[in-house]
């Protein structure tokens, strides 16, 4: 089949590589002109593991091309995907200019009968806005005929194994209206993802209200688990228990299962943050709550701070002259990905108190220099102490204490011996609980997880008292 992708970003170009690796004709287009020129030089714009090798491959074979040119990419697909950014507002609802500009362009070019599929995330009723975009530039070209169909098709691949999701979904969801071209698109829809129903039937068909908010569910409910055990795991610092045992044994309750029970740093990326914002929004908009997603929200947002209360707990408020190593600055490993990342507010606050930071993330570095040079704009004098590194034990150098933000795998089985050598201090604020904490401790290095017991987590027990009699200072 024919296939155009509109927005060639983490979810348009995923989409793009794999549906051309299963045979597909696919033009992407972007109305980014350099992303297109770096794709078109055989160039990757993201870090996705194996998207580099699936672009290479059905590039060879003339399967995927990629353009800045809308009329030609309408005129293109039968099928054309929609996966343009829907950021939040300010008032945290989805922000739908590039979905609607995008719905206007198409109107613009439309000539046959195409299928407009809503990939985006996007809110309940946003299918029935695109539908009105579109008829709006067919009027204007005298078009009254019933030329199109919009349909919702949310995805659900995760940053990090993009590839493997959208190669073996869990369910496809697909939200179609009744009406007249009803069968004629369930025929399209059907044969386009025909491999990923062969074993079993994956394809979940509802009506599109119902799409559009099961995206939307699904995130909030991962969401929740994660700042669940985030509350959990403060709860057992203080306590002396430890979350992990507390994980394993719940996770193995099959009423509960082991996925996202991990506690943590909390959540960041282009997904959680702004799509649980968006849901709450939504809420209000219809006169409702949603009490607990909201909750999930101030909890991951307390969550991001943790580290940093911990390390102004032991070193007091002031950290000039001290060092921070600190190790993953991406929201999560196997990506580039620095929206929203944990790694953003401490590395800031760090900053901002006077320490030297020294950062390694094994591919988002340049994101990251991005990112934290736009969140310094108003301190530039602060962003001079963020160094970056290309290793992560240049980073960790007379390092006061390291900080683990990001699970990548090379973080898993650092040379202990060798930190405790390099480091001024051998203290490490573990925000992944990737360590054993015992193991550290017989090592002789202080550790301090989230949610594990341990020695230094005790003394900090009611550690402001301890270290330093000033109160903490806001964290921003
Ligand atoms: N990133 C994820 O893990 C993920 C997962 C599931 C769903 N989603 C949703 O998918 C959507 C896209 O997310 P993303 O992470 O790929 O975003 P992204 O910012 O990486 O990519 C969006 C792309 O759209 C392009 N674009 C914007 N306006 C355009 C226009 N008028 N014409 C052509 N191109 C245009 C941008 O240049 C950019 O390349 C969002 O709604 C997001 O919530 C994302």
């Amino acid at each position: 089949m024919k296939i155009t992708v509109i927005g060639a970003g983490y979810v348009g170009l995923v989409t793009g590589a794999c549906l051309a690796e299963l045979g597909h004709q696919v033009l992407c287009v972007d109305n980014n002109p350099e992303k297109i020129a770096l794709l078109n030089a055989a160039g990757v714009p993201i870090y996705e593991p194996g998207l580099q090798e699936l672009l290479s491959r059905n590039r060879a074979e003339g399967r995927i091309h990629f353009t800045t040119e809308m009329a030609d990419a309408v005129d293109h697909g039968e099928v054309i995907f929609i996966a343009v950014g829907t950021p939040s507002q300010e008032d945290g609802s989805a922000d739908l200019q590039h979905v609607l500009a995008v719905a206007g362009q198409v109107g613009r070019h439309l000539k046959n009968f195409k299928v407009v599929v809503n990939k985006s995330t996007v809110p309940v009723g946003t299918a029935y806005r695109v539908h009105d975009a579109i008829v709006t530039e067919l009027r204007k070209r005298g078009i009254h005929e019933d030329l199109f169909e919009v349909i919702s098709n949310p995805e659900f691949l995760k940053e990090g194994a993009a590839i493997d999701d959208f190669m073996r979904p869990d369910r496809i969801v697909i939200g179609l209206d009744k009406g007249p071209n009803h069968d004629t698109v369930q025929q399209k829809m059907d044969q386009l993802y025909a491999s990923f129903n062969r074993h079993h039937a994956r394809t979940l068909w509802m009506d599109v209200r119902s799409a559009e908010l099961t995206k939307y569910a699904a995130n909030a409910m991962l969401a929740t688990r994660i700042s669940f055990m985030n509350e959990i795991a403060n709860l057992a610092d203080l306590m002396g228990a430890d979350v992990d045992c507390v994980r394993r044994g719940i996770g193995a309750d099959a009423r509960i299962g082991h996925g996202f029970l991990y506690a943590g740093t909390g959540y960041g990326g282009s997904c959680f943050p702004k799509d649980t914002r968006a849901l709450v929004q939504t809420a209000l908009d219809c006169g409702s709550t949603m009490k607990v997603v909201s909750a999930v929200e101030h909890v991951n947002d307390s969550q991001k701070t943790v580290l940093l209360h911990r390390t102004l707990q032991y070193f007091g408020n002031d950290l000039s002259g001290l060092n921070f190593a600190v190790w993953g600055l991406a929201f999560k490993p196997n990506t580039d990905d620095m929206r929203e990342a944990p790694s953003r507010v401490v590395i800031k606050n760090l900053l901002l108190r006077g320490a030297q930071v020294h950062a390694f993330d094994p591919v988002a570095s340049k994101e990251a220099l991005e990112a934290l040079t736009h969140d310094m704009a108003e301190h530039p004098q602060a962003l001079q102490r963020l160094n970056i590194h290309a290793t992560a034990y240049e980073a960790t150098q007379q390092a006061d204490a390291l900080l683990v933000l990001t699970e990548w795998k090379t973080f898993h089985h650092p040379d202990f011996q060798l930190l405790k050598s390099q480091m001024k201090r051998p203290l490490i604020l573990d925000g992944r609980n990737l360590y054993d904490p015992q193991w550290l401790q017989d090592m002789g290095i202080a550790y301090q997880g989230i949610g594990r017991r341990n020695d230094l987590a005790l003394t900090l027990k009611r550690p402001v008292e301890a270290a330093s009699s000033e109160p903490l200072m806001a964290l921003s």
